[in-house]
């Protein structure tokens, strides 16, 4: 298979990490006899930096044109200034709605090897294996906002609107998804409080009724799953709610396996490319030590080769090399509890070698 895949690998620990997935992806080119076709493009605060703009023209251009995309993360203190014209985040959140991105994809998998990283007890999260579906076009992320007046009666407001077609969408995806593994679905809104979860709870009750009377649906409301994760984990299975609740709930989630160095993201539109990126963000304080995991990229690489390219062998043999990896003892700092660490680059080969094998 011929792909052009696109690299953008931001800012902070983004270039380390996402150099060591690329390295992943053309071993599997060659492995498996594939024609990948790499090219690397600006997003970010480097985008800022050299362009003045976080998602040049250009790298749109090249993202439309590409099968794929494996992004790095975005963003650092260098671009914190809240007066700042623009900011890195500007760009993802561009891009994003640029390619009608509007799934995400969350899956909130243990490693049975790294258990005992989990600051919950082995007895409560043992068997977790969460999908989450974050709704990532729509929401209070894009809805209108402003400012107005000056001294203490300056205001600000950000207004969170959902169509019935954003709703519908997000929800076939995630009935599709639950169907393909435990049949269960639970959808997360806050409808004792919000127009549009209303909205939202209404259309999805419609369309998992009409659609999909097989699949096990249920409703919570955000804060109570907020606590439910951490008290109950192993009791979901795909989890569907809009982008505000989704960045949220996504982030504590991402705690249950212990580092968000192995958490990686996919973020679908209908037809198109996608795009795929760890969960985690930019960490500038260890970017360029050769420290930070790459193994969340890596398997976001995995996610690429099956979403996209629909190479699900290929995507198999990466996961089970990053098993492998983890069952020889390899651990990057994040994820060996004071134990011996190897770097970023040494990870990177670890799970190439394996590949190779
Ligand atoms: C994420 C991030 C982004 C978001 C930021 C960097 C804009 O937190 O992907 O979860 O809020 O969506
Ligand atoms: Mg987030």
């Amino acid at each position: 298979m011929k792909a052009n895949i696109v690299l953008l690998p931001g800012d902070g620990i983004g270039p380390e990490i996402s150099s060591q997935a690329a390295r992943v992806l053309e071993t599997i080119s060659g492995k498996f006899g594939h024609d990948f076709e790499f090219s690397t493009h600006l997003i970010g605060g480097i985008a800022i930096d050299q362009t003045g703009d976080p998602l040049p023209q250009e790298t749109i251009v090249a993202c439309r044109e590409s099968q794929a995309i494996l992004l790095g993360a975005v963003g650092g203190p260098k671009w914190d200034d809240p007066t700042a014209k623009t900011r890195p985040e500007v760009g993802l959140l561009k891009i994003r709605k640029e390619l009608g991105l509007f799934a995400n994809l969350r899956p909130i998998q243990l490693f049975d090897q790294l258990v005992d990283a989990s600051p919950l007890k082995r007895e409560i999260i043992e068997g977790t294996n969460i999908l989450f579906f974050r709704e990532l076009t729509g929401g209070i992320y894009f809805g209108e906002s402003g400012t107005s007046g000056e001294g203490a009666d300056e205001s600000a407001y950000q207004s969170m609107v959902y169509s019935v077609s954003e709703v519908e969408r997000i929800i076939r995806l995630a009935a599709k998804a639950a169907r393909s593994r435990s049949n269960r679905l639970t959808s997360v809104d806050k409808a004792n409080v919000l127009e549009p979860s209303r909205l939202w709870r209404r259309v999805a009750a419609r369309v998992m009724a009409e659609e999909f009377p097989d699949v096990d649906y249920d409703v919570v409301l955000v804060d109570s799953m907020a606590m439910h994760l951490i008290n109950r984990p192993r009791d979901f299975d795909v989890v569907v709610t809009g982008n505000m609740f989704g960045d949220i709930l996504t982030d504590e989630a991402s705690m249950l396996p212990g580092s968000l160095g192995m958490l990686p993201s996919a973020s679908l539109g209908s037809g198109g490319p996608g795009l795929y990126e760890p969960i985690h963000g930019s960490a500038p304080d260890i970017a360029g030590e050769n420290i930070a995991n790459p193994l969340a990229t890596i398997l976001a690489a995995a996610m690429l080769l099956r979403h996209s390219l629909d190479l699900n062998e290929e995507a198999k043999a990466i996961e089970d090399a990053v098993s492998q990896v983890l069952n020889d003892g390899l651990r990057t700092p994040d994820i060996a509890r004071g134990g011996d660490a190897i770097g970023t680059q040494e990870m990177g080969a670890a799970v190439i070698e394996r590949l190779s094998n």
